[in-house]
């Protein structure tokens, strides 16, 4: 139907005839000429079509905003002055001779150029228009090249790329699983994978030696601009592999991409404990574009009467720490307020701060409602700690542990982008040494990672200090945002069993839930790891989208439905009663 892309129409055809077919961007009458611009995904093309030419010129006059038409014409050089260097096409134009209506279009819901003046609603629910903007058609294509590369990248250091079952049962992740009712199997149900951890994992069993695959995860967690319930990874396994020559070699695939398609070095990848992310920045995804780190204060506040600081401050399960901001004493109180209100998501109960003025007249130099409380002399000491300069502020958090490290590291990286206080504009790390469990409030105990990581020490101390063990797991951290994330696995049946033990899952439920993986691990499964990088969260980064929605064709909303097929949606009666399901009265379906 078409000799040419509209994007590919170039100075080299001028006085050929082309043919090309694309949807009408936009249509101008200028004194009895017609200009259409005909767009298809390579770009867009400027028509002209001449009233001498009748039959052609009549029908360009009644074509409208996203009509499909196939044109045929000669391309000739712009008239001086009319030219545009921004545009692909932009020294030619082409003076149509043909123009056939393919097809009609009804006026789009908001106009392609509008798109901003629309809420996300409504894009989402006219998606398939949305992505004829030439930003989203870039972002997928984009999406589409890194997707590639990562291919090429495994394929040529020997990954095989393996598929694995959708429908399965539970792989812990962290997250509730999507169920599937069996219709053959009354009163079971499928899980949907929230990662392929434990086949890939079986694979090694198997002797694949190495695995690739670019995989489909279902999460029913909340929702941030970060997570969809539906996402995909680039989700790697290899055998006889440990955590360096894993790490260096994944890392050697993120550097090669950003080399490739943004010609960016990101430089060698620190590594930081997870006990030093925590305590400098309160987060196991530190953003080190910004620098500021939080500092232990509780040192200079347990004798004082002001309860709200000194409990904490004694208290081992709580954490006093401050966060000096350079620049900060800027802040007016109003700002203030919004940052208090800010630290309140999580859980803060305040926002203590000191203003730094003039440092060299001691606490008279100060500005703060706190002072009174602490004692000017543990002020000042405080400030000698911090080394604060004039200008700055230091905000303070007193509270559990968590909360501190989760206010004030957010509060961290919400100063670092109002302030703009960003070094460079990017900051890869690993993180590692990540505790095996974390203490829920009952007393019980949670994998931080999967229950499948192992542990950098022997069975016996794991069940002796749980919660001291760290394991051999390893995450890659871009810019503050959980890139990837893997571990070294456990290859041996006893220490499985020890970790499922530890986290109070009976032999029972062992058996039942995961006998194949204690069965497999029984056959001569080799050591082995891995990891699974968020492919969504990369195609983010790169493209500098603000949300994984914008880098994803269909993606689901905050409360993690489609608008536009209206998914989830309610089934039949004959549906259900296949499925031996009854709903509650609540919930009844549609007759
Ligand atoms: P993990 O749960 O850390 O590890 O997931 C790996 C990576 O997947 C991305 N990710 C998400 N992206 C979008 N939406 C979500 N809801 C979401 N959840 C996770 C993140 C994360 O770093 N099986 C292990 C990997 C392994 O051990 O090999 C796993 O799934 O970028
Ligand atoms: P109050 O005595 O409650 O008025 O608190 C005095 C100052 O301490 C105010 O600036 C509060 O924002 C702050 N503050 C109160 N509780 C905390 C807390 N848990 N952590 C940090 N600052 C707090």
């Amino acid at each position: 139907m078409r000799t040419h892309y509209c994007g590919d129409i170039n100075e080299t055809l001028i006085d050929q005839t082309v043919t090309f077919c694309g949807w009408v961007h936009r249509r101008r009458d200028h004194g009895g000429v017609i200009f259409l611009d005909v767009r298809d995904r390579e770009g867009l093309v400027q028509v002209v079509f001449d009233p001498d030419t009748v039959d052609a010129f009549n029908t360009a006059d009644s074509v409208r905003s996203e009509f499909v038409v196939q044109i045929t014409g000669r391309v000739r050089g712009r008239p001086e002055g009319t030219t545009n260097e921004n545009m692909k096409t932009g020294m030619i134009e082409v003076l149509g001779k043909e123009i056939n209506v393919l097809n009609k279009a009804a006026t789009p819901p908001f106009p392609l150029d509008g798109y901003t003046d629309v809420g996300e609603d409504v894009r989402l629910k006219y998606r398939y228009m949305d992505m004829r903007r030439p930003e989203m058609q870039e972002k997928l294509r984009f999406r589409s090249k890194v997707t590639s590369a990562a291919r090429r990248f495994l394929e040529d250091n020997g990954f095989l790329d393996i598929e694995t079952p959708i429908l399965t049962r539970a792989t812990p992740e962290g997250a509730r699983d999507y169920l599937v009712p069996s219709r053959t199997h009354e009163g079971s149900f499928f899980a949907l994978p929230q990662s392929p951890q434990l086949f890939k994992q079986l694979l090694m069993v198997s002797g694949f030696d190495r695995y690739y695959q670019i995989a489909k995860c279902f999460r029913d967690e909340d929702l941030r601009a970060d997570r969809q319930p539906e996402f995909t990874q680039i989700d790697i396994e290899a055998s006889f592999i440990n955590e360096d020559e894993i790490m260096g070699m994944v890392q050697g695939m993120i550097k090669d991409i950003f080399a490739k398609e943004l010609s960016v070095d990101l430089g060698d990848f620190p590594r930081m404990p997870f006990s030093e992310a925590m305590n400098k920045y309160g987060s196991d995804k530190p953003d080190l574009r910004i620098p500021m780190e939080l500092v232990d204060v509780e040192e200079f506040l347990q004798d004082i009467d002001f309860k709200v600081f000194a409990a904490p401050a004694k208290d081992p399960k709580c954490r006093v720490a401050a966060l000096k901001v350079p620049g900060g004493a800027e802040l007016s109180r109003k700002q203030i307020d919004e940052y208090t209100k800010f630290v309140g998501i999580y859980g803060a109960k305040g926002l203590a701060w000191i203003k730094v003025n003039e440092i060299e007249k001691g606490v008279e130099g100060l500005q703060s409602p706190i002072i009174k409380f602490i004692g000017d002399d543990n002020t000042m000491k405080i400030m000698e700690k911090l080394d604060a300069k004039n200008g700055d502020i230091v905000f303070f958090g007193a509270d559990k542990t968590k909360v501190v490290n989760e206010a004030l590291g957010a509060l961290r990286c919400k100063l670092g982008e109002d302030l703009n206080m960003y070094t460079k504009e990017w900051a890869a790390l690993w993180v590692v040494d990540f505790p095996m469990f974390e203490e829920n409030d009952d007393g019980s105990m949670t994998a931080l990672h999967h229950p499948f990581t192992a542990p950098s020490c022997s069975p016996e101390e794991l069940e002796k200090a749980p919660l001291e063990a760290l394991s051999r797991a390893y995450d890659m951290v871009l810019n503050g945002c959980e890139l990837g994330g893997g571990s070294i696995r456990i290859h041996d049946e006893a220490m499985q069993e020890t970790v499922f033990r530890v986290l109070g899952i009976s032999e029972e439920e062992q058996r039942e839930k995961f006998g194949f993986l204690l069965d497999a691990l029984k056959f001569g499964a080799p050591p082995h790891g891995g990891l699974a990088f968020g492919l969504d969260r990369l195609i983010m980064l790169l493209t500098g989208a603000t949300s994984i929605r914008e880098v994803i064709a269909f993606p689901k909303t905050q409360s993690a439905a489609c608008v536009m097929t209206q998914a989830p949606g309610e089934v039949s009666n004959t549906q259900l009663r296949d499925l031996h399901i009854k709903l509650r009265e609540k919930a009844k379906p549609a007759e």
